[in-house]
């Protein structure tokens, strides 16, 4: 068993369990400890530096729900295998770096940015798929390909297979705090499909459906696919301006929203904001669909429940997807619709496409149920964030004097505001020709001209990759 030298300092004033979690952080990072490499049980460190068990339990957990740790039932609490090398040698100024005692490879030099393939730094939308867990998915899919049985082959259920609609429930019961059965549970193609069916199944031509100014293209088009009327709203720092959406006047049959991460500037609607637009709701016979789109990832406070949570009413269609916490080409979102309204949208998913590939839906419920989704998100909450927080640094260090950050307390991507007389589509075209992806702020106003700004993803890039990119990015906004 090895032998950590932690030196705690008791005058610091800094509490002894961020002491402990410091101390095994930099010895994870510095290769003391090595992946894969057990460490001593709480109850052993806590006697070796004379401390009681809790504050060594509480760095612990830290620890293990930010995946440097992981424990293995019944063997103790190990060093996790799968720390990537950008980790382990972290992306500081040469003046700030430690001699790291030891490295798994030699570092290369500082890769090119390049958009392989729409994957390139700053492409939104992405999750890190360099850390998905490849073997347990290529495990659980092999055995459900050998096993799969005739009525595993045939039609199935457009709402969606039973073993998963209840894993789905129980994950947004929990985690969520939605109020569901499974029965108002439907699998679905992803959100975009979820944001289609609900238009097909709410929306007449000529009806009005507001959504969020700035907000997705993609989720505006789909609203207004079969002649809805979309009528672009406000928002302020609060969420969607209710006020606004009353002063349109006469009938608004549908607001699209995302609450937990106002897409794209990053907010959080306040507790206030949703309840009066849920009691605008109530009172207007509106719907509102609440699209939950990468709620899980939150850096700064626990995240607030859904919004579909606080109705009363039953007014709420909940929109989630597995894209940004597994991967997009998957394809599997879910919707959690009003009892009421299940057999209008179950009878719309079947005139579409039937139903989603079963196998799929299989190995994903075997997934969740296992624990390796709750695992996987635990995990991927600390790669998150360091990568937010390399691109927080890198901007500042490269770009401060030409953009500000509006939010990047959530998510996998922040929008940040260009300096007057830049113009987002133009920086946009000259960071291609740099091969930087990202997406011009502008382009998700709906109407006329919209305010100036990247949106920049973190989420499917290293942090050294992220640096390298804001020092490319801080070059092309400087000519
Ligand atoms: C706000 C928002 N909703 C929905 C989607 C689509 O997600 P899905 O892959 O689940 O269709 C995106 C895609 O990035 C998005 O940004």
């Amino acid at each position: 068993m090895t032998t950590l030298h932690l030196p705690l300092d008791r005058s610091s004033g800094h509490p002894i369990h961020r002491q402990i979690y410091d101390g095994l952080r930099r010895a994870i990072l510095e290769a003391r400890l090595s992946p894969g490499q057990r460490v001593p049980s709480t109850r052993a460190l806590a006697e070796d530096l004379g401390v009681s068990r809790l504050p060594v339990l509480t760095a612990y957990d830290q620890l293990l729900h930010e995946g440097y740790l992981e424990g293995r039932t019944g063997s103790g609490t190990f060093v996790s295998a799968a720390i990537p090398d950008d980790l382990l040698t972290p992306p500081q100024p040469p003046e700030a770096r430690a001699p790291a005692r030891r490295v798994r490879r030699a570092t290369p030099a500082a890769p090119r940015p390049r958009d392989e393939g729409g994957l390139g730094p700053f492409r939104i939308s992405l999750p890190a798929l360099d850390r998905f867990p490849h073997a347990i998915w290529s495990r659980l899919v092999a055995r459900r390909a050998r096993t799969l049985r005739p009525g595993d082959m045939g039609y199935g259920d457009p709402a969606g297979l039973v073993a998963l609609r209840v894993a789905v429930a129980e994950h947004l019961r929990a985690a969520r705090a939605v109020r569901c059965e499974v029965e108002q549970v439907l699998i679905v193609s992803g959100s975009q499909a979820a944001a289609r069916l609900a238009a097909t199944v709410l929306l007449r031509p000529g009806d009005r459906v507001a959504t969020e100014e700035p907000g997705s293209p993609l989720i505006r088009a789909a609203l207004g696919a079969e002649g809805a009327d979309v009528v672009p709203i406000p928002v302020d720092e609060e969420g969607m301006s209710v006020a606004a959406l009353q002063r349109r006047g006469g009938r608004v049959r549908a607001a699209y929203v995302t609450p937990s991460h106002q897409y794209p500037l990053g907010t959080s609607m306040t507790a206030a904001r949703r309840l009066a637009l849920l009691d605008w709701a109530h009172r207007e016979g509106a719907w509102l669909l609440e699209d939950d789109y990468d709620s899980e990832y939150r850096y700064v406070s626990r995240p607030l429940g859904a919004l579909q949570g606080m109705d009363a009413h039953e007014r709420v269609i909940y929109i989630g997807t597995f894209s940004k916490v597994l991967f997009p080409a998957l394809r599997v979102g879910y919707l959690v619709v009003p009892a009421t309204l299940r057999q209008r949208f179950v009878d719309a998913r079947e005139t579409f496409d039937l139903f989603s590939p079963t196998l799929y839906q299989l190995v994903l419920a075997d997934f969740l149920r296992e624990g390796h989704f709750a695992r996987h998100l635990r995990r991927m909450r600390g790669v998150y964030r360091a990568r937010r927080d390399a691109l927080l640094s890198g901007l500042a260090r490269h770009c401060a004097d030409r953009l500000s950050v509006t939010n990047a307390d959530a998510g996998l991507h922040l929008a940040a505001l260009l300096e007057d007389g830049l113009d987002d589509r133009d920086v946009v075209r000259r960071m291609a020709a740099r091969e930087l992806t990202a997406t011009p702020l502008s382009s998700c106003y709906a109407g006329g001209s919209g305010r100036s700004g990247l949106l920049l993803g973190f989420g499917g890039s290293t942090e050294r990759r992220l640096l390298e990119a804001t020092r490319v990015l801080g070059q092309v906004l400087e000519r």
